[in-house]
């Protein structure tokens, strides 16, 4: 199995500039430099089918076609390495161990879309990436592939690491722009959308840090290499999928998009631990509905995932066996959700403090019906705020209402959590 952005990796160290080169680093940068055009390799990126993989999933050469050639004024690129969704950690991982396809692909959409000056805006607490990718950039300065006249074209672009001030709603883009410029991390209106007016009002593109570091591939093996790594026709690519929970091995594993959940479970994480049946799942991170036994066949992929009620997200899969609570695995995540919620809009400012209010009652076995109901008004109350922090906030919580009824009831009509005690934390 092809493995486009974990080949270089090392085991234990992150790989260094000359073994990057060496082993075809670069060689998408050069093709580009000595012979396409910046709408050449917009197109391959179009052609490929890529989806963005930093929980929307819109097609990443698409979102580049937006921006207005003929505007005046500097463009901006922003990679988004925030990365602060319970659950999600492939970012960190990819470039602990190689910040070097992400900075390759950073230069190559910097080139399609015309951006002299680019950034990216990596979590706080990730110091081993943020110091990998410093040095990368200097080292790429020093070899004529970032800064004046790359490669001796005519094209010149640098690269800044940004270190966020760390609040989950800075991944939110606008959130992130308005960070960056050094003001209160609240999300924008939309539109104007940032690939018309976005950092200091001008053109940007933001993409997330794996999308950008699939971009050499796609230039130098050609859109239809790309789509063809996937395990079914309507997916495109790789996809890096971290996994955590109860299954016997956790990790970050680069797997073809549209592997079913199931086989994910049963192959590079070796089933569940001992002991342990699978109960459920959020199959792309902490703002994902829950996905259960009848959803082990589904290929995680964008579309697939939605039609079986849930969304692909980040790819991070977070396994529960039997003995988890779901309502407590809920309140888990309200409770991080309800203290990140920036406090601009008052539906979220309000109700996500309000919805965790609500499960710690049920959870401690003093709920009623009516709390059921509220939280169902909840879900659709929620869907209208302000940006995309409070529905995510309560996929878990729509999952919950469809899929963990009955154990939903059993903490009202018992007066308790039904859960072991030892296991169930709350
Ligand atoms: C609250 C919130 C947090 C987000 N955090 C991240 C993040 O850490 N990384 C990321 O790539 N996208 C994050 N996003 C999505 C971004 O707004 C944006 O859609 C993404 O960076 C686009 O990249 P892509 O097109 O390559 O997927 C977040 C969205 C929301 C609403
Ligand atoms: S939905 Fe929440 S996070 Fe988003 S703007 Fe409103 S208060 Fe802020």
């Amino acid at each position: 199995m092809e493995q486009p952005l974990f080949r270089h990796n090392k085991p234990g160290r992150s790989v260094t500039f000359d073994e990057y080169r060496a082993e075809g680093g670069f060689v998408a940068l050069a093709k580009a430099m000595q012979g396409l055009s910046p709408d050449q390799v917009q197109q391959a990126v179009i052609d490929s089918g890529m989806r963005g993989r930093g929980g929307a999933g819109f097609p990443t050469g698409k979102k580049w076609s937006f921006v207005p050639r003929n505007l005046p004024g500097p463009r901006w690129l922003i990679c988004n390495c925030d990365e602060m969704e319970p659950g999600t950690y492939k970012d960190r991982v990819l470039l602990e161990a190689n910040p070097y396809s992400l900075l390759e692909g950073m230069v190559l959409a910097c080139y399609a879309i015309g951006v002299r000056h680019a950034f990216i805006f990596i979590r706080r607490g990730y110091e081993q990436a943020a110091a990998n990718l410093r040095r990368g950039v200097a080292e790429c300065l020093q070899a004529g592939l970032l800064g004046e006249n790359i490669l001796g074209s005519s094209f010149s672009c640098d690269i800044d690491v940004h270190v966020s001030a760390g609040r989950y709603i800075c991944g939110e883009e606008t959130a992130l722009m308005n960070a960056l410029e050094g003001k209160r991390a609240n999300p924008r209106s939309k539109p104007p959308f940032p690939a018309v007016k976005g950092l200091w009002g001008g053109p940007t593109v933001v993409n997330n840090a794996e999308s950008l570091a699939n971009v050499p591939g796609i230039i130098a093996n050609g859109p239809e290499w790309f789509k063809g790594l996937a395990r079914t026709p309507e997916a495109a690519g790789m996809k890096l999928f971290c996994i955590s929970g109860h299954v016997a091995k956790t990790g970050c594993f680069e797997l073809p998009l549209g592997m079913p959940l199931g086989e994910i479970i049963e192959g590079p994480c070796g089933g569940m631990r001992p002991g342990s049946r699978f109960k459920a799942c959020l199959p792309g991170g902490a703002s994902t509905p829950f996905f259960t036994e009848e959803h082990l066949h589904i290929p995680m992929d964008f579309d697939p995932v939605a039609k079986a009620g849930s969304r692909l997200g980040t790819g991070g899969i977070v396994v529960f066996d039997q003995d988890t609570c779901m309502v407590a695995a809920t309140l888990n995540l309200t409770r991080f959700y309800a203290r990140e919620s920036c406090g601009w809009c008052t539906p979220c400012r309000e109700g996500l403090p309000y919805v965790n209010h609500v499960l710690e009652t049920i959870e401690a076995g003093k709920g009623s019906e009516e709390h059921i109901t509220i939280l169902r008004e909840h879900v659709k109350l929620l869907n209208n705020a302000f940006c995309a922090l409070a529905p995510g906030a309560m996929g878990p919580v729509d999952g919950l209402l469809r899929h963990f009824m009955d154990e939903l009831r059993e903490h009202i009509v018992k007066g308790r959590c039904p859960c072991k005690k030892d296991l169930c934390q709350n």
